[in-house]
């Protein structure tokens, strides 16, 4: 047995997420076939009763509590035996699980904050407290609104970061809970805290226009339960017993702006007394009434730490530090200095001629600083804030600056890594990672669309489109059940509409219906269920997502088409004009439509898994009126859509609004031909890009998927990579070919959303995906793209690590898999054969020469489409035209248009004909070559 787990958390806490947690398991064993017969569950409960259920036949993935409900602070020892098909039992495997505070009546602290002060200024708190005899068993649950960090007799509790973590703060805060048992002794205790408002008291808006999205101070709520060996316990909660003071070293602090510390103000041993000028009573507030959830997540922690790379001097003198990869988190340093010396520390994630760019960072500061004590070297690393920086400008360093003494702090919430890729063509493993850089630096308590500027916001489309790829990479499932808990509560306060961003941060957020973004309150919870097997979390989601639908619905035209409403469209397509993306090829009202289709079929799916068979079949009877609205609209009879951009026909294509065979082969013809014609640049904004790959390889155009996946000219998913990006951009070209930085001011080097072609590299090029919620069946078919020679996926399923992938060996084809024990497979190879297999490693080969297809080359008679096909020959004529004609060498720089039959003869016309000599002479030259290389 291996990894048995109460509630969905992978960090190994103890602490459950309610009273009946999910409960998951694994058995780890290496019998080829292996499935589970049944699974014997034996909790001991806190009061020594045993208690015992027997699941039968194979559920082990987030299986319901089945026994009575835990009680508050209850601690139990849960045991699980499985037995194989084979009748053989597993070694039992064993945890323990401890429920924190449950209900309100547990709690009798009070909410508290630093006395007299602004609103948003951070400070700290402090109580002493006497415990008559040794703890035996002590337990700290606390939340903010806002942010803080615990110490215990001087001692920092736990190893969170920002903790609670963003929630829809007017709903829910999040409370964790600490044994602390360690900490404390009898005799005289101090409980400190310090406490700043980071994302409850931050201002949110756009040019300038930023205002609170909360009232009130930002606030402490703690409850020390400490129980001791006589049997007594002993509570200290916060009260107006605390005291506090916003004189301290923390000056000032702000998610966006950074932080200024002051360490002359800075008494390390604050939190070991009670005395010391300046504290005064804390102020206890009312409770503001979010309810206090346990947190059903991991928590932002410091995951990694980067060394600098390089020290540049800037030409304006300044010292840069490059830590060489774009991160998101914060900066420790080591330094030395005279008393009352400040260095500061300004953070970017580029540079722009040569100088830190802080202009994409918009309205958000992110400078910190920090006024030494003087006397030894001290350690200081900013606690509540966070950067987006690659490169770090370091002003008025003390001394010789040593880039030894700053370290990278990488913080994110602390999600298991699952999904690993590897492929015979470097710059899709480096862009691959780059994602799981993105996801990282994006997942910080939510999902947000970018880490550095004045944003940092939940925005729902880009964690929509990015759903798959998330739960590709890491186990997301923890973290998103909070995320949705939060989507739906705000949905709550808008009439099921769910806000453009979770938590809601400004009030035009919820103005809008707005297709794509919306929809993440379908999308996400399906998602879930497919990848992580969560059928609990549908069924907590399932109101929300009817809810949404609805509201969709009652913004739809007569017909079941939605034509109505702003939308946001593609946005991003790489053909929008800059300053306003959701101008592309793809008319806006196509997404919403498409997307109606697509929320209505995953509710009709839902409600047919959770039992709701009215709405069910409900659902399905609304999808499909929409759907056939949208074919006799939208699709012309020969299999050419009104909006003809890649994007429109992979919607049509893989959201299933296309489903006759037939269509489907003519609109795939069309889209290869689109791609083509785009001279295989990528065509896509934020919707299409998670889907082409899949319409390309789904109506069977490899040639043309490989192409534009190899593609390296912009704008492209390599293109970054091949000029260093270490991230996923914003734009396809936040970095323009010429090496400067776009100049529209909305330009992130980290935004993950167009990085969503990820899951597929895992699903089709690799080809493993689950065929059946949580893997329970994987299914293996990998498309053998020509132009590559291998690839592979490697993700920990709930059922245990499984694999597929693929080498080429002269013309044959080499599939292998590894299927976790309690799943099976179904396997498609590139011949078109398939198979059955259950647990264990496979492997199959067979017959498979692909090549891409060779281009004939005819001089000045060469076919256009035969150009566009062959990027050697395309890179000569563009340096040949560049010569003596730069105007028109533009238009064979970006994507090449060419129409059936024409030749270079003609896109040439009128040319000097010396050029044309030089162009014949290359590309008959480049024909040549090749002729002899073949024949020896
Ligand atoms: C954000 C996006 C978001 C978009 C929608 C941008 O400012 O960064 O990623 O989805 O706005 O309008």
């Amino acid at each position: 047995m291996a990894d048995l787990r109460v509630g969905r958390r992978r960090d190994g806490a103890v602490w459950t997420d309610g009273a009946a947690p999910p409960v998951s398991w694994r058995t780890a064993t290496p019998a080829t076939g292996w499935t589970q017969a049944s699974a014997h569950l034996l909790v001991t409960r806190g009061d020594g009763a045993v208690q015992e259920h027997v699941v039968d036949g194979p559920d082990a993935v987030l299986v319901p509590w089945p026994f009575p409900p835990l009680q508050p602070r209850e601690r139990v020892r849960l045991e699980v035996t499985t037995t194989g098909s084979d009748g053989v039992r597993a070694t039992p495997a064993a945890v323990e699980a401890e429920a924190p505070l449950l209900t309100a009546a547990d709690w009798s602290a009070d909410w508290v904050a630093l006395p007299d002060a602004a609103d948003d200024r951070p400070g700290q708190l402090r109580r002493g407290f006497v415990l008559p005899a040794e703890p035996v068993r002590a337990r700290l649950h606390v939340t903010a609104l806002g942010a803080y960090e615990v110490e215990l007799n001087g001692t920092v509790v736990g190893d969170e970061v920002l903790a609670p973590g963003w929630t829809s703060y007017r709903d829910r805060v999040l409370v964790a809970t600490h044994d602390v048992t360690a900490q404390l002794h009898a005799g005289e205790n101090v409980v400190g805290a310090w406490l700043a408002g980071a994302w409850f008291t931050e201002r949110y808006g756009f040019f300038g226009r930023a205002t609170r999205a909360y009232a009130g101070p930002a606030a402490l709520l703690a409850q020390l339960e400490v129980d001791l060996a006589d049997g007594s316990r002993v509570t200290v909660g916060t009260d107006g017993t605390w005291t506090g003071r916003t004189a301290g070293p923390l000056l000032t602090s702000g998610i966006y702006a950074g932080e200024e510390f002051d360490a002359t103000r800075h008494a390390p041993s604050w939190s070991r007394t009670t005395t010391g000028p300046g504290w005064s009573p804390v102020r206890v507030l009312a409770d503001p009434g979010a309810a206090r959830v346990p947190a059903t997540a991991e928590p932002v922690r410091r995951t990694q730490e980067v060394a600098a790379v390089a020290v540049l001097t800037t030409r304006a003198g300044a010292t840069v530090v490059d830590f060489g990869q774009n991160l998101v988190g914060r900066v420790r340093i080591r330094v030395q200095g005279p008393a009352g010396h400040t260095v500061t520390l300004r953070h970017a994630e580029v540079l722009e001629d040569g100088e830190l760019a802080t202009r994409q960072l918009r309205y958000a500061y992110s400078v910190d600083r920090y006024t030494l004590a003087g006397g030894e070297p001290e350690e200081w690393e900013p606690r509540f804030t966070f950067h987006g920086f690659r490169y770090l400008q370091v002003d008025d360093w003390p001394g010789e600056f040593d880039p030894a003494a700053v370290t990278a702090v990488v913080c994110h919430s602390d999600m298991a890594r699952t999904g690993t890729f590897t492929c015979s063509e470097p710059l899709l493993e480096r862009l691959h990672e780059n994602v799981v850089w993105s996801m990282r630096g994006n997942f910080l308590s939510i999902p947000t669309d970018c880490p550095q500027r004045d944003e940092r916001l939940g925005w729902t489309g880009d964690l929509q489109v990015f759903a798959g790829t998330a739960a590709v990479l890491h186990d997301c499932d923890a973290f998103l059940t909070s995320w949705l808990a939060d989507l739906a509560a705000e949905q709550e306060h808008s009439g099921g509409v769910v806000p453009i961003i979770v938590p809601t941060a400004m009030e035009s957020d919820r103005e809008g219906v707005v297709a794509a973004w919306g929809d993440a309150a379908t999308v996400v919870p399906w998602t879930l269920y497919e990848r992580f097997g969560d059928t609990g979390l549908l069924a907590r989601q399932y109101a929300s997502m009817r809810a949404w639908v609805d509201v969709e619905l009652a913004q739809a035209d007569g017909d079941g088409l939605w034509s109505r409403g702003y939308q946001l469209g593609d946005w991003l397509d790489p053909r929008a004009p800059a300053h306003s993306p959701r101008e592309g090829r793809t008319h806006p009202s196509l997404v919403a439509s498409a997307y109606l289709f697509r929320s209505l079929d995953l509710v009709a799916r839902s409600a047919a898994v959770l039992g709701h068979r009215d709405d069910a079949a409900r659902y399905a009877a609304l999808a499909e009126r929409t759907r056939t609205a949208f074919l006799a609209t939208y699709v012309t009879p020969a299999g050419r859509m009104v909006s003809e951009g890649p994007t429109t026909y992979a919607m049509a294509l893989v959201f299933g609004l296309a489903t006759d065979p037939d269509l489907r082969a003519r609109l795939g013809r069309r889209l290869a031909e689109i791609v083509r014609e785009d001279g295989y640049r990528i065509g896509t904004g934020f919707v299409g890009t998670p889907l082409v790959m899949d319409a390309l390889c789904a109506t069977g155009h490899l040639h043309t998927a490989s192409r534009l996946l190899l593609q390296t000219e912009a704008p492209s998913w390599l293109y970054p990579v091949t000029v260093g990006a270490t991230t996923v951009w914003e734009r396809w070209d936040a970095l323009l070919p010429d090496g400067s930085v776009n100049g529209h001011e909305m330009t992130s080097f980290n935004h993950y959303a167009l990085g969503a072609v990820v899951d597929w590299l895992h699903r089709g090029l690799a080809g493993l995906s689950a065929a059946e919620p949580g893997f329970a069946r994987l299914r293996v078919a990998p498309a053998v793209l020509p132009g590559l020679t291998s690839a592979g996926s490697r993700q920990v399923t709930p059922y245990g690590p499984a694999e597929a992938g693929w080498e080429r060996t002269a013309d044959r084809v080499r599939v292998t898999a590894l299927v976790p024990p309690g799943a099976t497979a179904e396997v498609e190879l590139p011949d078109g054969t398939r198979h059955e297999v259950g647990s264990g490693a496979h492997a199959w080969e067979v017959d498979l020469t692909d090549e891409l297809p060779a281009t004939e080359l005819r001089g000045l008679d060469t076919d256009l489409a035969d150009l566009v096909d062959d990027p050697d020959a395309l890179a000569l004529v563009r340096a040949e035209v560049a010569a003596f004609d730069p105007g028109r060498a533009l238009a064979f720089a970006g994507a090449l248009r060419y129409e059936a039959g024409s030749t270079l003869r003609t896109a040439l016309m009128f040319a000097d004909p010396d050029g044309l000599h030089r162009v014949h002479a290359a590309l008959t030259d480049l024909h040549d070559t090749r002729t002899t290389e073949e024949t020896p």
